[in-house]
């Protein structure tokens, strides 16, 4: 008989929440695509605009975007298995012509001063410790006047002290969730101007239909079956998967997501 959580030894994970999602092909924020739409919508992208998504996992909103917009997508992720994982799916998708993908960290793009028309980041900043590194860089890189906009989990109540802690040891990355006014002060000290806020609670049963919707049903289920098979056949993913399970049920009460999208000021001529 399996262990109660409270008896399992807990071993702190080898593996990150993205080595497991390179390996199935599959990240994700939440809201899904009609997030994705509304934030391409908040930074005004039409079919002129040169778009960079900062941590773009497989691919997926840089390859939606230049599918749905027409816009010029590049995206950017830390990690070369997801950058290997973008590249497979807009060549699937004839579209490498209108999307690329480079490798590079948030906290220093490899890209020149105002390049960008917009800068777009769904579900990473989140995920950092250096968020006013990464903010600061993602302003650095798009043009003045251009959209940076972010769409990122955020506390909607303050959980208690020890959530994040353990928010983190299960996903194996330094989970930095913070609250709505913390985000707004992190956009206007990095010279964001016009911020528009919007912030919602999580639901649980909108987040499968949007992650149905976003990547299909025919992915989803190249996903599963990808995930049933390294559960089966690999005892550090097991454990992983495991642990994360353990996510106490009531973090959801104070769980949201927002979106945070601003304007670069344009530099004062003297
Ligand atoms: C939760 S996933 C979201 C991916 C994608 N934006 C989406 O919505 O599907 C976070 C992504 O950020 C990437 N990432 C983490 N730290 C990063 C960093 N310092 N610089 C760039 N990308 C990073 C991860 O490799 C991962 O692909």
């Amino acid at each position: 008989m399996g262990k109660r959580k409270s008896e399992r030894k807990q071993i702190a994970p080898s593996l990150s929440v993205f080595d497991l999602q390179a390996e199935l092909g599959m990240t994700k924020h939440m809201g899904g695509q009609q997030a994705t739409d509304e934030l391409a919508e908040l930074c005004c992208i039409d079919a002129s605009s040169s778009v960079l998504d900062v941590g773009c996992g497989v691919g997926l909103s840089s390859c939606y975007l230049a599918e749905a917009i027409g816009c010029r997508v590049t995206g950017v992720d830390i990690s070369p298995r997801m950058v290997f994982r973008s590249e497979e799916r807009a060549a699937n998708a004839g579209m490498m012509d209108r999307v690329m993908f480079k490798t590079g960290d948030i906290e220093r793009l490899p890209f020149d001063d105002d390049e960008f028309d917009v800068v777009f980041v769904e579900s990473v900043v989140s995920l950092l410790e250096k968020k006013r590194k990464a903010v600061s860089e993602c302003v650095r890189v798009v043009k003045p006047r251009g959209f940076v906009g972010f769409n990122e989990s955020i506390w909607i109540k303050t959980p208690p002290e020890d959530y994040s802690q353990g928010l983190s040891y299960r996903s194996g990355v330094n989970v930095g969730v913070i609250e709505p006014d913390a985000w707004e002060r992190l956009l206007l000290e990095n010279g964001l101007r016009d911020l528009v806020v919007r912030t919602y609670p999580a639901d649980v049963r909108s987040e499968l239909r949007n992650t149905i919707r976003r990547i299909g049903f025919r992915e989803l289920l190249r996903v599963w079956s990808r995930a049933f098979r390294l559960y089966r056949k690999d005892p550090t993913y097991r454990d992983f998967v495991r642990e994360a399970m353990s996510e106490p049920k009531e973090m959801l009460e104070f769980m949201g997501r927002g979106m945070f999208v601003g304007r670069k000021s344009k530099p004062v001529i003297l």
